[in-house]
């Protein structure tokens, strides 16, 4: 069953966004040559916690951690550990959940630790680009498959794998809700998108095959030629006005802002070259901007 959520419930997913947000900045930054995945889980566990949130992956299904950080040739899922070390040159997914009051967020980034290369710098821009292109497809109106159909456009345009065993989701009083959200096509096919339907959309895209392996940890997703992979997703519901992503203070009490946030706008930026280290405050689109989808359009990379 799909639910469509009112307000009052929104907002409570707006704030657990806006705590995996914040955390994630967090482990953003504690991502450095030297640290052990672990450390970074810590950050992500003391950041929902501080906030006043609870972890939503610790026990999901056993998972024992409160972060997924996946590196380099890891896709998804990747287990925290103290015995493995980040280096330079990584690219490194995080992806992390919160609840507030019964409500659930999921979102996830991946950065580059120093320099890492044109190829993989190109990856990194084009996966953010890809949910940029699957948060403009989440319509009233519209179906489930244009939303993938989207996110697949952007891949193909340089050939990247995308990742077909592992698909976005419902979210809202439980973490995977119906419907599944795949990352690919075909457009016009699927469930019709309604007015309050909350949706996380991850695309998952490799530098070489879509093929993926799971670990014998039965967690860790890796790519089967071994090269890079990036993930990012968002929790974004449906509205009248557009789609409005959460955790970027864009759903609020006479605020709405829809449209899906540039690199830029997260609280810190994404990519180690060049570091656009730019304040949250500054980086935040202007408050009060009226309920116009278009006037209030962002930008897609
Ligand atoms: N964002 C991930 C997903 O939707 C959540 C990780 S599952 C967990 O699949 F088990 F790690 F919690
Ligand atoms: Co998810």
């Amino acid at each position: 069953m799909i639910t469509c959520k009112g307000r009052s419930e929104i907002l409570r997913m707006e704030r657990a966004a806006l705590i995996v947000q914040e955390a994630l900045a967090e482990c953003v930054l504690a991502c450095v040559p030297g640290a052990t995945t672990e450390d970074i889980d810590r950050v992500a566990a003391q950041g929902i916690k501080s906030r006043g949130g609870k972890a939503a992956f610790p026990g999901y299904r056993n998972y024992p951690k409160t972060l997924c950080i996946s590196i380099n040739d890891e896709v998804v899922h990747g287990i925290p550990t103290t015995r493995r070390k980040i280096r330079s040159g990584d690219v490194i997914g995080l992806d992390l959940g919160a609840i507030i009051e019964g409500y659930y967020a999921d979102a996830a980034r991946s950065i580059a630790v120093g320099p890492v290369g044109a190829e993989a710098e190109e990856l990194l821009r084009l996966t953010h680009a890809g949910l940029c292109a699957g948060v403009e497809a989440v319509q009233v109106g519209g179906r489930i498959g244009d939303i993938g159909a989207a996110v697949e456009s952007v891949a193909r345009r340089k050939g990247y794998g995308v990742v077909r065993e592992f698909v976005g989701h419902g979210i809202g009083t439980a973490m995977h809700e119906e419907p599944q959200v795949p990352n690919y096509g075909p457009g016009g096919k699927g469930t019709i998108i309604r007015e309050g339907m909350t949706l996380a959309i991850e695309p998952m895209f490799n530098l070489g095959t879509s093929q993926v392996n799971m670990d014998r940890d039965g967690w860790t997703v890796r790519t089967k030629d071994g090269k890079l992979s990036a993930h990012f997703e968002h929790t974004v519901v449906a509205t009248a006005h557009g789609p409005v992503v959460l955790g970027f203070g864009r759903y609020a009490e006479g605020r709405l802002v829809p449209g899906a946030p540039a690199l830029s706008e997260y609280p810190v930026a994404a990519s180690a070259t060049p570091q656009h280290a730019v304040p949250s405050s500054a980086a935040s689109p202007s408050p009060g901007v009226a309920a116009s989808a278009s006037a209030s359009r962002t930008a897609v990379a």
